[in-house]
């Protein structure tokens, strides 16, 4: 007699849908899972029955019980069906299926939950693809598909190695708060009203950077969070309002140990050969040569700035900002890389309009001779110096970006750039990381007219740029380099961290330097600046954002993969319809009045 092997660690299957193997034959099993599949083959009926580890046929031919309970057990319901495993017929072996060698000759089935399949809104293993809102609408649904079971199981992974990685080194994971004051990382903020506190709020971190800080002067020496990060901003496709980090800080550190730390921590997610190093670029060379501080280097299509070459320009679009401060780049794209006919070239103008370009000048070379576009502007001897101030030469196509604003050059230069990347095809595969350093620390906001962090606060001046940053004034500021880093792979800002200011006397320039008068440094961060006065270990770190790398493990382009329950770019849980208006009653509790 076959021997029953239910009670497997007290639950109500013996086995996984995808664990049955002819090595199984003629045990006695239970499965559970969802019918992903029925057929009735003229009085012969078949179910497979799908849980996340795989399918199993399980075959009806020998069933003693009334078949008209597989009238009721419909696509997507739960049963649990207890018989004998069987090696299927020799030609009805399925080898695409892990279980295909075998089936379930099933004798008793139980229907755990019977699916409304009039009103189910898309079958997650079913080949006509739903829409995203409807699938987010039905997220639970979508959470079925093998797809986005594998990059849980990926991210919970990632979290596990990160959590042991962190374990080895001595790190010690602590947990902050989420109801806290303003964290500024260049978002707004959330807030929550206070009950207790009529026309108060807690504000939600957008990252834990004060209290981490707070650990290392409370001597926690090595802290690290997988923490939820909160942030009111534009949302985009790598982007959400609230998202997950491995956060970490180190007292008494450098920034090489930062940087040898998160080589172990990608090494290990990555899958890379140990003694694997991350190449560095300065802030400056990065978007010289790419026109972003997050460039994706796994292709060419170079740039270089040369605005000098075209101040006595005939050609007014590019002479204008040479003679009046402006920027010129040019990005040169060889002829083994593609060419450009003039509906290419025209369309151009529509890649970098959304980024403030009015177009893309340019002229191709063909067996060393100039022609199209601005050709006529480029005499021999320009043509010479091009070459020798960028390196680039032969045939192919020259493309100049030029504004008075250098942050369009460069925005306008990075769009062109990974548009044609992609569609001349030269992104390569695999992963490639750069470190990015020697950030400026402040950058000053034209229209607003004030200096804004570029990383956040308290990251710390360059040594030998911090009795520069205490000079004070416009022209100082300008100057002073920050002690940050970013990690950024294939286009992505993966993470980003900086040795932090351990001085009172920084500190308080930094916030002077934001145009924060006393009573608001007071007001938000007199705390902290008290906490400065009391023994600081000089200290940094880095956040890596959890999401982005899985996005990467997993070959995903939208951050709404990689989270179980994610929002809308409109900030919107389409599920439960968050967010929602609140009761009259709890409005009143909370002392809040909305005027819209
Ligand atoms: P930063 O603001 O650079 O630094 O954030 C660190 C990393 O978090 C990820 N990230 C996001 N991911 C998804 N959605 C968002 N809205 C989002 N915003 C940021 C990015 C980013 O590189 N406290 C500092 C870290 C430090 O200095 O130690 C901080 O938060 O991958």
């Amino acid at each position: 007699m076959a021997t029953i092997t239910i009670g497997n660690k007290g639950l109500l299957r013996s086995h996984t849908c995808g664990e049955l193997r002819i090595d199984h034959k003629d045990s006695k099993v239970s499965l559970c899972g969802w019918v992903n599949k029925s057929r009735d083959l003229g009085g012969l009926h078949f179910i497979d029955l799908r849980d996340k580890y795989g399918l199993t046929q399980l075959s009806f031919k020998e069933f003693k019980g009334d078949l008209g309970i597989l009238k009721k057990c419909h696509l997507e319901s739960t049963l649990r069906v207890t018989g004998e495993v069987r090696t299927r017929p020799e030609d009805a072996r399925n080898k695409n299926m892990a279980t295909g060698e075998v089936e379930l000759m099933v004798e008793s089935i139980e229907l755990l939950s019977a699916c409304d399949i009039e009103s189910l809104p898309f079958l997650p293993h079913g080949t006509q693809e739903a829409t995203e809102n409807l699938k987010l609408k039905y997220r639970y649904l979508d959470l079925r598909s093998t797809r986005l079971q594998k990059i849980l199981k990926i991210r919970s992974q990632a979290t596990i190695d990160v959590r042991n990685i962190l374990n080895e080194e001595d790190f010690i994971e602590v947990e902050t708060p989420i109801l806290y004051k303003s964290t500024p990382e260049g978002a707004r903020d959330y807030i929550v009203p206070s009950r207790v506190h009529p026309g108060q709020v807690y504000a939600l971190p957008q990252s834990p950077q004060t209290l981490k800080q707070l650990l290392m002067i409370g001597g926690t020496d090595k802290y690290f969070q997988i923490c939820r990060c909160f942030r009111d901003e534009d949302l985009r496709a790598d982007r959400q309002p609230e998202f997950s980090q491995i956060d970490m800080e180190v007292s008494f550190t450098t920034p090489s140990y930062i940087k040898s730390l998160v080589e172990k921590i990608v090494t290990k997610l990555f899958k890379f050969e140990s003694g694997f190093s991350m190449p560095i670029m300065s802030y400056s060379q990065v978007m010289e040569v790419y026109g972003s501080d997050k460039p994706d280097i796994r292709f060419g299509l170079e740039q270089r700035i040369v605005t000098d070459l075209f101040k006595d320009s005939e050609f007014a679009v590019l002479s204008g900002p040479a003679q009046n401060g402006g920027l010129i780049k040019t990005m040169f794209v060889p002829a083994e890389n593609g060419s450009f006919s003039r509906k290419d070239t025209d369309g151009f103008v529509d890649i970098v309009k959304p980024h403030g370009g009015k177009g893309v000048a340019f002229f191709k070379v063909n067996n060393g001779e100039r022609s199209a576009g601005i050709s006529k502007f480029i005499d021999d001897q320009i043509m010479k110096r091009l070459e020798e101030s960028t390196g680039f030469s032969g045939d192919g196509t020259w493309l100049f970006f030029a504004d008075l604003k250098p942050s369009v050059v460069h925005s306008c230069a990075d769009a062109l750039r990974r548009h044609l990347g992609k569609k001349l095809e030269l992104i390569g595969e695999g992963y490639a990381f750069l470190w990015v350093n020697d950030f400026p620390l402040l950058d000053y906001d034209e229209e607003a007219k004030r200096f804004v962090a570029m990383h956040h606060p308290f990251t710390m001046p360059m040594e030998e740029d911090v009795e520069k940053f205490l000079q004070g004034g416009k022209e100082n500021w300008e100057q002073v380099r920050a002690e940050a880093y970013d990690v950024v792979c294939n286009g992505y800002e993966l993470g980003g961290g900086s040795i932090r200011i351990h001085r009172g006397d920084v500190q308080r320039k930094m916030f002077e330097a934001l145009g924060m008068s006393e009573e608001e440094t007071q007001h938000q961060f007199g705390f902290f600046l008290e906490a400065l006065r009391y023994g600081v270990p000089p200290h940094g770190g880095l956040a890596f954002g959890l999401d982005r790398i899985v996005m990467l493990m997993t070959g995903t382009d939208s951050i709404r993969d990689v989270i179980a329950f994610p929002k809308t770019t409109s900030a919107t849980d389409l599920m439960a319809q968050a967010p929602s208006t609140p009761g009259t009653a709890q409005l009143k509790e909370l002392h809040m009045n909305f005027t819209k």
